[in-house]
């Protein structure tokens, strides 16, 4: 049983760790981020009230946010743990996370912080492709797909995030560091804390994430 956040700044490989902390841990991977850009791209009225927020780099507002994640952790497949990417983003959104918990009589296990600079982050970014489909990241010149344009997962069409241009991510960033980065602080207080440094090999990162979480 694990319930594990991944923190961490715009493109410090959230979702490319993900991947691997579901599969080896056998809990689902629920990142707010992809459930938002599903919305986005099948127009449902939650997709159009996220889309501008998200096109020019701002959060989407805690009670649209709050709701969706209270309802996505308590389906069946959560029973025994999840990998949040990308949520709690902000201290009310942790605070309304913390409530949950307690409400549920849940534990939460670790919250992994990945930390990398902004200056590796930024080309990190601009030159990141994702599967229009399942999601999954690549990256033009570390980490393309075998075949150009289509996932290797999934076969769906792998293009450029609208957010990932050079002045969104700018944006991005800016935000992360007045309303996400204080989440460190909140859970090192709570002794939740794990950080890892993300400069380093997608492997490399991996390996040190597992050491963290245990079996
Ligand atoms: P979201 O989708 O969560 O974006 P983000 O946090 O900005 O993070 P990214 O997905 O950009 O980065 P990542 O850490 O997953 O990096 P990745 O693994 O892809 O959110 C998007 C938007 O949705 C937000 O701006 C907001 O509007 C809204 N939203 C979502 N959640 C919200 C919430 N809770 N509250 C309010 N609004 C919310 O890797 C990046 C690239 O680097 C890839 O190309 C990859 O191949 C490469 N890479 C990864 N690891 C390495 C490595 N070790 N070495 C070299 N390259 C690497
Ligand atoms: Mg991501």
């Amino acid at each position: 049983m694990k319930r594990i956040v991944l923190l961490g700044p715009p493109g410090a490989g959230k979702g490319t760790q993900a991947e691997g902390i579901a599969a080896k841990y056998n809990i689902p991977h629920i990142s707010t981020g992809e459930i938002f850009r599903a919305n986005v791209k099948e127009g449902t009225p939650l997709g159009i009230k996220a889309r501008e927020y998200m096109e020019s780099g701002h959060l989407v507002p805690d009670e649209l946010v709050c709701e969706l994640v209270e309802d996505r952790i308590q389906e069946p497949d959560c029973a025994n743990g999840y990998l949040l990417d990308g949520f709690p983003r902000t201290v009310p959104q942790a605070r309304f996370f913390d409530e949950f918990l307690e409400k549920m009589g849940q534990e939460l296990d670790k919250v992994i912080d990945i930390e990398v600079d902004e200056d590796v982050l930024i080309p990190r970014m601009v030159g990141r492709r994702v599967c229009r489909q399942c999601g999954r990241p690549y990256h033009m010149i570390t980490m393309p797909p075998k075949v150009e344009g289509v996932c290797d997962v999934c076969g769906g069409e792998v293009y450029q995030r609208s957010d990932d241009t050079l002045e969104t991510v700018q944006n991005r960033f800016r935000v992360y560091n007045e309303q996400t980065s204080p989440l460190t602080e909140y859970y090192k207080e709570k002794g939740k804390l794990a950080p890892v440094n993300g400069d380093a090999g997608i492997s490399e990162v991996f390996g040190a994430i597992c050491a963290l979480l245990g079996e």
